[in-house]
């Protein structure tokens, strides 16, 4: 048996001790290649979990483990490495840093893993072909539409070919078309790089886009059918 890209055991995630937990034993496992969405009512816990996932937050129990690699085991300087390396994020609100170009906002991962200058500009430029964004490294945000400033946030999770892609609510502040364009581009480039991830969406769907699709509750992940 190959070890998953993602694998998590009993984890347990709980804000106040006098507060039922907020993730509470969930066993999950993501093979390569697998790109799935979680859908769930709004204060289920999804970010939560998206963050502990990420290091970006801690467990209490239970372990998450990155191609074997314990996040527990980790010191922050590593966990830093693991996750700059090996992850990338998509978030709602884009998260594009309004002060610089596009294109340095998609260089961010690559300048942050010592990439040489000489590399990282036709690798930009790569990638915002890929993202539908080509010709646009010297613009600024304030210049883009909504579709296309969270094109620029997937270029940018995507750029450094992470083995695992993490995107919460990506979609959410998008019209349709929109939101459909970025999807079908999420899932393509996430295959394509051969990693995985998750999608958090409350899309429908977008749940549908992706490979298969789960109802979060807290514990477990629960099969969804999406039409
Ligand atoms: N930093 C925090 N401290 C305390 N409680 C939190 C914190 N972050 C989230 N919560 C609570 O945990 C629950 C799950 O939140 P969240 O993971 O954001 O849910 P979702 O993303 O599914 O909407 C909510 O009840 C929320 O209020
Ligand atoms: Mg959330």
């Amino acid at each position: 048996m190959s070890v998953p890209l993602l694998a998590l055991a009993g984890l347990v995630r709980r804000y106040q001790a006098d507060r039922p937990a907020v993730i509470d034993g969930l066993d999950f496992t993501l093979a390569a290649g697998e790109w799935i969405a979680i859908m769930g009512e709004s204060g289920v816990g999804k970010s939560t979990l998206l963050n502990v996932i990420a290091g970006l937050d801690r467990a209490d129990a239970g372990a998450v483990r990155v191609d074997g690699v314990e996040l527990a085991a980790l010191d922050d300087d590593a966990l830093t490495l693991l996750r700059r390396q090996s992850m990338g994020f998509v978030f709602q609100a884009f998260h594009v840093l309004p002060y610089l170009s596009v294109g340095r906002n998609v260089a961010l991962p690559l300048a942050l893993n010592g990439v040489p200058e000489r590399e990282i500009r036709p690798r930009v430029a790569a990638m915002l072909v890929d993202v539908g964004l080509e010709g646009m490294f010297e613009r600024l945000p304030r210049e883009l539409s909504g579709g296309e400033l969270q094109r620029v946030a997937i270029a940018r999770a995507l750029v450094h070919r992470p083995r695992l892609v993490l995107a919460d609510e990506p979609t959410g502040n998008l019209d349709p078309k929109s939101a459909a364009q970025v999807l079908a581009l999420l899932g393509r480039a996430v295959r394509a790089h051969g990693g995985g991830g998750l999608l958090i969406t409350h899309s429908r769907a977008a749940a549908a886009s992706a490979d298969r699709a789960y109802e979060f509750d807290g514990r477990t992940l629960v099969p969804l059918t999406v039409p």
